[in-house]
């Protein structure tokens, strides 16, 4: 049962820590040096999921503080020496401290933006969209998903151009200069992982049920025609120096 009302509880969480690509050294590299990041820094992750950022960040940096509303999403996150696992949301944000930045990955579409740039006390922060949701990129997919839910499937998570230009006045707004900038790659999925992927973004009262699921992955299979997918993934980040 959610305990947040957001969708990513129970069984979700668990395919989100297993099912999602997360962010590979090239992005975390970039986003290091547009940040200026040190090893005496402490960053705010928020809305942090199950460490898809705090993880690689903090071999990188001093600590991380790794915040998330959903404590099933934080049950699988790892333990690590310099990263604290908290509950909490950006409404918490004025009570949880100065931090040398701020990431938000795949998750400000959830928060109150405005209101964040305007109460985070950092000067950097980078907006992190992690590729497109899989059923915008390929017609195939979103036909799958569109038989099975019998509804459209719209969605953009955050990641559209729309949502980033009104993302970058607000950061302008609240007094920041945002720089947009990209790092593009690719990410093979095998199709048990491309379904899993697809689970990670449903809730758990849309997740179809377990014994369904092998029904929901040949279908995929058979649409696709093969045994896998190469998602082509652009990460968009928006970031302040
Ligand atoms: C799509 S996941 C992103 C996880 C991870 N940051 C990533 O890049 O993959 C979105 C996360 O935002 C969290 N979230 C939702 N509302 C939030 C809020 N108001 N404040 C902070 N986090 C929130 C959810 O619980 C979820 O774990």
């Amino acid at each position: 049962m959610s305990t947040t009302g957001l969708g990513f509880s129970g069984e979700v969480a668990g395919y989100y820590a297993k099912f999602r690509p997360g962010y590979p050294p090239p992005v975390i590299d970039a986003l290091v040096a547009e940040l200026g990041l040190t090893g005496d820094d402490v960053v705010l992750d928020l809305g942090c999921g199950t460490g898809q950022l705090a993880v690689p960040l903090s071999a990188r940096v001093r600590r991380v503080l790794a915040v998330d509303p959903e404590p099933d999403m934080l049950a699988h996150a790892p333990k690590l020496p310099n990263v604290e696992w908290r509950v909490g949301s950006d409404a918490d944000v004025p009570e949880l401290g100065r931090f040398d930045a701020v990431v938000v990955g795949q998750a400000l579409h959830w928060m109150d933006h405005e209101r964040l740039f305007r109460q985070a006390r950092t000067r950097k922060f980078a907006i992190i969209a992690n590729g497109t949701p899989l059923w915008r990129q390929h017609p195939t997919i979103r036909r799958v998903l569109e038989e099975w839910f019998g509804k459209p499937m719209t969605a953009g998570c955050g990641t559209d151009s729309e949502a980033r230009r009104r993302y970058a006045d607000a950061l302008r707004e609240a007094g920041h200069e945002p720089r947009e900038w990209t790092v593009s790659y690719s990410h093979e999925h095998t199709i048990e992982e491309l379904a899993g992927s697809l689970f990670s973004a449903m809730s758990p009262d849309t997740l179809p049920k377990p014994d369904e699921r092998p029904r929901f992955q040949e279908r995929l299979r058979e649409a696709i025609g093969n045994d896998s997918y190469v998602e082509p993934i652009t990460v968009v980040v928006i970031s302040t120096p």
